[in-house]
């Protein structure tokens, strides 16, 4: 290895990386040196600083966020919002990104989450197999194809795309669907020490779904997407069964308001649930986690005895095309998570963990918002559009899901007789 190098892994406290080389092949080296020279070593030594503070959110600067419950809306306002919705689809101006980058820890599905399989009332179906359902019906009802961004990660591409390619798009129009992948970050143990993946080089991962800014700008898609007409664009994840990301309503709501962002909300079932909730920060749009939330302020209620940072935020969210454009160079603060990674002894075997070990570094797309002064905010029921498959099992799981999703599609079926 290059003195250069060397000294690098010295400054920075890494140079346990050294204890490997007996083990790599020259070929394996000259990798390993390329990625060590590419890793930015000041900013992951900030970022580890960071696991070692706590963080501190001032109360007087949270305030409720106003929103629109769906349910309160009249059938005749619904009309009329609906239509702004049906002719900005149907005339081929809104677009769809699903976040697919994420690495399904809690899961623990060996492959990338959007190849999960599950066992519904309409038989087995895949996580991705499922967002294309809705995607057809779309198809059916505005007589167009939507454009579908998929992003992935450097980890999960490969997988993805030749996941679409063996199961043909599920007959979507293969035109339609596009990938785009985002950045990493090296990952670090609890001592702040770069770890190294099965093939000897350092562990890195997706830098959360925050990431979306910059890759989307990166890979040429937004300019695309300009290029093509697509005005608003629909951004989900890729683990709710039930999100119904191509909503007339919010649309035309969003129009109305004139506003450029919007997101759904469902209703916080308790003031312990443990879930990020819309507020203002500041006087600016911001989603609180449950953990920030001071405890009087999650149980404050108003005078109809509904909380007050009530609204769940469900990873719904829409987009103007113009504030991607503009986000496209944004710095996003980092928020380090506590994961379960394998890794590689100095001895060569390779260690599956079986509790949290490493940080893991992600920015979040919604820490984007408070660079807007409002968002529109629309509340939808949670047994209709909100049913994620995070944990292996438990709450929101691959059963609770499907229970939800199942009892879903019997409401549709009973709605349509
Ligand atoms: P989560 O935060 O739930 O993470 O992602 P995850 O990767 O699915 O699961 P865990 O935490 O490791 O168990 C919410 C959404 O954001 C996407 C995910 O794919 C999911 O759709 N995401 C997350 C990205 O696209 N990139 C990331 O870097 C992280």
């Amino acid at each position: 290895m290059e003195c250069k190098t060397v000294e690098i892994l010295k400054k920075y406290h890494q140079e346990h990386i050294l204890n490997y080389l007996d083990l790599l092949t020259e070929e394996e080296k000259k990798k390993l040196e390329e990625q060590i020279l590419k890793i930015d070593f000041e900013q992951l030594k900030d970022l580890f600083q960071t696991t070692q503070k706590e963080t501190c959110i001032e109360e007087k600067k949270i305030e409720h966020i106003p929103y629109k419950d769906k349910a309160k809306i009249s059938d005749e306002k619904k009309l009329e919002l609906e239509q702004i919705g049906n002719d900005i689809i149907s005339s081929g101006h809104y677009a769809v990104i699903t976040m697919a980058g994420g690495q399904g820890t809690r899961l623990g599905h060996v492959a990338p989450k959007g190849t999960y399989l599950l066992n519904t009332i309409n038989g087995e179906k895949y996580l991705f197999e499922i967002i294309v359902d809705t995607l057809k019906q779309a198809q059916k009802k505005y007589k167009i194809n939507i454009p579908w961004y998929i992003m992935t990660s450097r980890e999960n591409n490969k997988q993805t795309v030749e996941f679409f390619e063996e199961h043909e798009y599920f007959n979507y129009d293969k035109s339609k669907v596009k990938f785009f992948v985002q950045g990493e970050l090296p990952l670090i143990d609890t001592n702040g020490k770069l770890i190294l993946n099965k093939e000897k080089q350092i562990k890195e991962a997706a830098d959360g779904n925050g990431g979306i800014y910059e890759a989307i700008a990166k890979s040429g898609l937004l300019q695309e997407m300009k290029k093509d007409g697509i005005e608003w664009i629909f951004i989900s994840n890729v683990d709710n069964i039930l999100s119904n990301f191509i909503d007339p309503l919010l649309l035309g709501l969003t129009v109305q308001e004139n506003r450029k962002i919007a997101a759904k909300s469902v209703a916080k079932t308790n003031p312990k649930e443990k879930v990020g909730v819309f507020c203002k920060m500041n006087g600016k749009p911001k989603i609180i986690e449950y953990i920030d939330l001071p405890q009087e302020m999650a149980e404050e209620v108003d005078e109809n005895g509904e909380l007050i940072y009530g609204e769940v935020n469900i990873a719904n969210y829409l987009f103007h095309r113009t504030v991607l454009e503009n986000l496209a160079d944004i710095k996003l603060p980092y928020h380090a998570a506590f994961k379960k990674s394998g890794y590689l002894a100095e001895n060569g075997e390779y260690i599956e963990s079986d509790k949290p070990n490493v940080y893991k570094f992600e920015t979040f797309i919604f820490d984007a918002f408070g660079r807007y002064e409002d968002m529109t905010i629309l509340r939808v029921k949670r047994e209709d559009e909100f049913a994620p498959v995070k944990n292996r099992e438990g709450t929101d799981s691959p059963e609770t899901a499907v229970s939800l999703y199942n009892a879903k599609m019997q409401k549709n079926i009973i709605n349509s007789k």
